[in-house]
């Protein structure tokens, strides 16, 4: 079996990170969320793995290479638009040849990864099966409607109820579904949509095997959503600390804190991550904070948020929440008058103040 791993994608909802970084390569306890899944993929078995990218290509080829590190075979496939999930499938074609395929969205993340998925589309192969699980909103979401353990419909956003099961980001196929993508039109957004491809396959009299999916699972198109993956994940970090801690400070609960790192007169309290090199300094970093490395940290409170790396956060006049900032954000406390807020953002950028 073959893998496929949507990397391309527009990621307006994340901008304006997005507009200088691939979404894919956003870090999750300092660990980029396609990493997350491409070491899946191979402890799945499925180590001859398509990337499927955009306009981002060359960030995500420099991270991911030829995939060795991660225990598999990397082979890119561009795609020229960002035209949908089917879209995505069909350039991916000439890769997947005649073989059946698992198809993840490289900016998702599910808990318990995919092998028993693998396992049961091997042993009992069909021509599509879906992951699904319940959600509290499914007008949110794609959702597929069941009649006696079987799919018999699948419904973009529902307005009216019609099911709480949603789909995954991860679904597996024979080869019909080049027939599907190939037939369905762009929907109104303008996509080759995977769910109208996946309608197609049961309109047309092929099978859709569902498998609910027990463990969490997040996607992480949003700002709130990578904030709740961070949560997850660093909620089973491990309690190490390869740094070196003053003696005025306290690190409490399960705090990872890289080689290099620096904490002096502050307080950690976990669950928190902090790359290489980072200095943490007369701060108090709260729980599920992740700091990626090269970072310096200077009388400044923080919890809840995510720092890529090389940002230098020296005062900020009220704790920093619910955040996310990219590489080399600068913000520090003006030493003159007048007492005002001075701003340098970049396009889309958002900002709450106290
Ligand atoms: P989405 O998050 O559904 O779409 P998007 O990346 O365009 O983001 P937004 O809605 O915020 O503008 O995409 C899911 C995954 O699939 C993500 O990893 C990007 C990838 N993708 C492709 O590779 N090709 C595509 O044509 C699309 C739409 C998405």
């Amino acid at each position: 079996m073959r893998g496929l791993v949507l990397s391309g994608g527009k990621g307006t909802r994340l901008r304006p990170i997005t507009f200088t970084s691939a979404k894919q390569l956003l870090p999750i306890a300092n660990k980029p969320v396609l990493f997350y899944c491409l070491e899946q993929l191979a402890e799945a078995g499925v180590t001859d793995v398509g990337i499927v990218v955009g306009e981002t290509k060359a960030e995500i080829r420099e991270a991911v290479g030829d995939g060795s590190r991660f225990g598999i075979k990397a082979t890119y496939i561009e795609q020229d638009s960002p035209a949908g999930l089917a879209h995505a499938v069909m350039v991916s074609e000439h890769f997947l040849k005649d073989d059946p395929f698992i198809m993840v969205l490289g900016d998702n993340l599910l808990r318990d990864g995919v092998i028993s998925i693998v396992r049961e589309f091997h042993d009992k192969p069909t021509n599509c099966q879906i992951l699904l699980t319940k959600v509290k909103n499914p007008n949110q979401f794609g959702v597929a409607e069941l009649r006696d353990g079987k799919v018999i419909r699948l419904v973009e956003k529902p307005k009216e109820f019609i099911s709480d099961l949603a789909l995954v980001g991860v679904y597996l196929f024979d080869r019909n579904v080049f027939k599907a993508v190939k037939a369905i039109k762009p929907s109104l957004r303008g996509e080759l949509e995977i769910t109208d491809a996946i309608q197609w396959l049961l309109t047309n009299g092929y099978t859709v095997r569902p498998h609910l999916v027990t463990g969490w699972w997040k996607d992480t198109g949003r700002l709130e959503d990578i904030l709740e993956a961070n949560r997850m994940v660093l909620d089973g970090i491990e309690d190490k600390h390869l740094g070196k801690i003053d003696e005025r400070s306290r690190v409490e609960f399960k705090v990872f804190l890289a080689e290099g790192t620096i904490v002096e007169n502050s307080v950690i309290r976990g669950p928190v991550a902090v790359g290489p090199g980072t200095r943490i300094v007369d701060s108090f970093v709260g729980p599920f904070t992740s700091i990626a490395g090269g970072c310096t940290i200077k009388g400044v409170e923080v919890e809840h948020s995510i720092i890529l790396e090389g940002c230098k956060i020296e005062g900020a006049g009220a704790r920093i929440i619910d955040s996310l900032m990219g590489r080399n954000v600068v913000i520090r406390q003006g030493d003159g008058q007048p007492r005002a807020y001075q701003f340098m953002l970049g396009d889309y950028s958002g900002i709450t103040l106290p």
